[in-house]
């Protein structure tokens, strides 16, 4: 499976009489090889932190830098009074929601959504038909909660969560630099995705106004913040992995000539995922052979480096290419048929939630998904060494993912005053130990500063968060301030 075979060191040619204690001995010398290159030390988090801090400063200083940090047009915190009735479409790493946000003010809010599971065919056609896709959600979404399209006088305000790295000039614009999380459709990338999907909700006749694009993190640090002010860093560990956080724009000096002034402050999609890309010193040491197979098979190798050893889309897949390997160094299931394992992104990462948290002695949960999932036997010795495998790879990921809100919190002095960062995304909300084991790495990083920083789980950001950035938005134009983005 993986062309380097430097860490297994079981033959096939090994006498199977002596397998039960052969495979005992070398699942011993697996488990504490992986152990050595899963395990990221106190230090090693320190010095990616420093280098992390850095590439945030270039991002803020200079278009095209690996780390973005993206302005997205959001000016400052909102008041937690916003009101009013939005409609957002958010187009997220695996489903499509509509949602329908009233806005009560006073940090409250309701929600009716409808949700689409996304094919992989939608990931890979043309941007123009996924627009399109889009544009039918949101006019059957209408006709179903607002009567037939015909009869609205008044276009419904429109806000776009797009969860992809863009560069934006105003709110309502928001150019594709490239997909991440495994899409690739044609004829988008460099485009100006808002005006696509304006151009599908006209073909569609959808009676809409686009009123904003932005990512999921500015959606969940806004409505985070909108629901409670302590919130000031937002992170998503999902599919992907990123955070965004507000800036002084007199920290952002490739926005001069923007005509924004100096003492407002703007939210910043840092797109961090991308951390490391194209080679880091810093990140190099920790990647294994399973990062490098990963990322060298991926429709975008070099890019997102960060984002393939921490997020959702990924873990499972590392597990999964331990497992092959074993299998082909004939330490693993065998007499058995492994075809069903064998195949790319087959294993889920709830997979390893699952495994994490089986509260059984015998470990019968992990039994029942191999048998169930993979028609694969186990035996008690291998289930135990899988769920250690799991705890590896899902604490690499929290620790790693300390670093990125590390740097964003000594950058803007928040280990002094403290702040609470709103997470979401399926990692950070189901998986077992996630948040604690983040918390403990805070502390390796920082210190006891590390304390004053909690994550929480965040509200909806890509539906409430896009419905109170429209109602800002709106606000501000109607005051005439900054209204020109
Ligand atoms: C990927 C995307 C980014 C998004 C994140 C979480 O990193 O590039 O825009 O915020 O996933 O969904």
């Amino acid at each position: 499976m993986l062309e380097d075979k430097n860490i297994s060191s079981y033959s096939r040619s090994s006498n199977c009489f002596e397998k039960p204690h052969a495979q005992e001995d070398i699942l011993e010398q697996k488990r504490t090889e992986l152990e050595d290159m899963f395990t990221v030390s106190a230090d090693m988090l320190k010095t990616i932190t420093q280098d992390f801090i850095q590439s945030l400063k270039d991002g803020l200083e200079k278009k095209d830098q690996t780390v973005p940090m993206f302005p997205a047009f959001v000016f400052g915190w909102p008041t937690g009074k916003e009101t009013g009735h939005y409609l957002s479409l958010d187009l997220g790493g695996t489903n499509l929601r509509v949602c329908l946000v009233d806005l009560k003010g006073d940090g409250k809010f309701d929600i009716t959504q409808s949700k689409f599971r996304l094919t992989d065919e939608q990931k890979h056609q043309d941007g123009k038909d996924l627009f399109d896709f889009c544009a039918k959600c949101v006019k059957d979404f209408v006709n179903k909660h607002f009567g037939s399209s015909s009869s609205i006088k008044d276009p419904i305000s429109l806000g776009f969560t797009f969860s992809y790295p863009m560069v934006q000039e105003k709110i309502d614009h928001g150019k594709l630099v490239r997909w991440t999380k495994g899409f690739d459709n044609p004829n988008t990338e460099g485009k100006d995705c808002a005006e696509m999907l304006r151009a599908s909700l006209k073909r569609f006749d959808v009676p809409v106004h686009l009123t904003s694009i932005i990512n999921d993190t500015t959606g969940t640090l806004i409505a985070s913040n909108y629901v409670s002010s302590d919130s000031k860093i937002a992170c998503i560990f999902g599919t992907g992995c990123n955070a965004a956080y507000m800036e002084h724009v007199s920290n952002i000096p490739k926005l001069k000539g923007f005509d924004i002034p100096e003492d407002t402050d703007m939210a910043i999609n840092c797109e961090y995922g991308a951390f490391g890309s194209y080679g880091s010193p810093v990140l190099e040491p920790v990647r294994t052979k399973y990062d490098e197979y990963i990322d060298s098979h991926s429709n975008k190798p070099s890019e997102q480096m960060y984002e393939k050893m921490i997020s959702g889309m990924y873990l499972g897949e590392i597990f999964r290419l331990i497992l092959c390997d074993l299998v082909d160094d004939g330490v693993l299931f065998l007499g058995q048929n492994t075809y069903k394992i064998e195949k790319p992104f087959v294993f889920d990462t709830a997979f390893l939630s699952l495994i994490e948290s089986d509260p059984t002695d015998e470990l019968l949960t992990v039994m029942g998904l191999f048998s169930y999932f993979f028609n694969l036997d186990t035996e008690i010795k291998e289930r135990l060494f899988f769920r250690r495998v799991a705890q590896l790879i899902g604490l690499r990921s929290a620790r790693l993912s300390a670093c990125g809100i590390s740097a964003i919190a000594l950058k803007m002095g928040y280990d002094k005053e403290g702040c609470h960062v709103g997470c979401d995304g399926s990692l950070y909300s189901k998986y077992p130990g996630f948040a604690d084991r983040l918390h403990e790495a805070l502390v390796d990083i920082i210190g006891e500063g590390g304390r004053k920083i909690h994550s929480r789980q965040a509200e909806d950001g890509s539906g409430a968060g896009s419905a109170v950035i429209a109602a800002m938005t709106k606000a501000r134009k109607e005051a005439g301030h900054i209204a020109h983005r």
